[in-house]
């Protein structure tokens, strides 16, 4: 690793014990007889992912036999090996270091899943990701949020993303697990796993009607998307409701309206699917009397923007500022 290199890594690892753990890794693969793959080009030292971490990856993600599944900067292949060889997914793993894809593809070979799985020496930067159903990758923060537009831009909704030990900032994850690793070789004994679901972009205005009390209503929801999270605000019979817990999950909705209707609060529990400017689904219904479960469609008459934060992710304009000055 080239002195510019680990000047620009330590400079973007940071927050608390996170930065300490990236160090310790960027150190002991220095000093502690590890790896460096490829040392002009690799963006992060090869450190196999621990085998409990490994299922733990798999199993967060739900990895079947009808995904299919990209490991970015994939070591000596496990993860993907693993995924096919133990849930029958087909996929590829690509790194920047030729001898590391030989291994890989060697085990692939011995373990009998060549034909589900392939290993190619290639930078993930230039790897076209768009038919993953599954991204893994146990890669450095600035790496991690260097690919996070991309997530967006080029993964179908419902791509599942599985990292070892880094986040994505301020993407929120959907879900975390930490698992003991007694024998890691640098930081705590411990590692995190995060999942992300590439959501739908339900934004803008949506319309539909429902029969409620015995009476057809009007309802209007402009929705703000920000990652997966969804702020609402909502006209039930041209009155303002209360909207909480508005989220997608790739292409499914959830959220609650609150609103008045006769004199009554009524609570609306809504899910649903949303598939390019319908959504249909459920809505339950209490403070009705009897509380109903009924079906649900609305349209989009306005479309909105996703707001992905391209703007502010420190360690990728950190990133981006020592790119260009290189
Ligand atoms: C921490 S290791 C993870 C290996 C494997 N995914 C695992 O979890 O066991 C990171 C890997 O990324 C590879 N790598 C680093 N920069 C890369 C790049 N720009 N393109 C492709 N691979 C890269 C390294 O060679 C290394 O094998």
């Amino acid at each position: 690793m080239s002195q510019g290199a680990g000047a620009t890594m330590n400079s973007n690892l940071h927050r608390g014990v996170r930065a300490v753990a990236a160090g310790l890794l960027c150190l002991a693969a220095v000093v502690g007889g590890f790896r460096i793959a490829a040392a002009q080009t690799a963006d992060v030292p090869y450190v196999p992912t621990p085998w409990n971490v490994v299922d733990a990856m798999l199993g967060l993600a739900r990895v079947g036999p009808d995904d299919y599944l990209i490991d970015l900067g994939s070591g000596d292949g496990r993860i993907v090996i693993t995924a096919a060889k133990k849930y029958g997914a087909r996929g590829f793993g690509v790194d920047i270091d030729g001898a590391l894809v030989s291994t890989a593809q060697r085990e692939a070979q011995r373990q009998g899943v060549s034909d589900k799985v392939a290993f190619f020496t290639r930078n993930l930067f230039v790897t076209d990701i768009s038919r993953a159903t599954v991204v893994t990758m146990y890669l450095f923060p600035q790496v991690n949020m260097r690919l996070r537009p991309r997530f967006f831009k080029e993964l179908k909704p419902g791509t599942r993303i599985v990292s070892h030990e880094f986040d994505l900032e301020d993407w929120q994850p959907d879900a975390k697990l930490t698992l003991a690793v007694p024998d890691k070789p640098y930081g705590a004994p411990s590692s995190d796993v995060f999942l992300w679901i590439v959501p739908a972009d339900a934004s803008g205005k949506w319309r539909w009607q429902l029969t409620v009390a015995g009476a057809l209503r009007e309802y209007e929801l402009t929705l703000e998307q920000t990652f997966q999270m969804l702020q609402g605000a909502p006209l039930v019979a041209g009155k303002d409701a209360r909207f909480s817990g508005g989220r997608m999950r790739g292409e499914n909705i959830s959220f609650t309206l609150v609103a008045d209707i006769d004199g009554r609060e009524v609570r609306h529990e809504f899910s649903g699917r949303v598939a390019g400017d319908s959504i249909s689904g459920w809505v339950v219904l209490n403070g009705t009397v009897p509380a109903v479960q009924t079906e649900w469609r609305a349209g989009r008459t306005t479309r909105g923007k996703l707001n992905i934060n391209t703007e502010a992710p420190a360690a990728a304009r950190r990133t981006l500022i020592a790119e260009e000055r290189k």
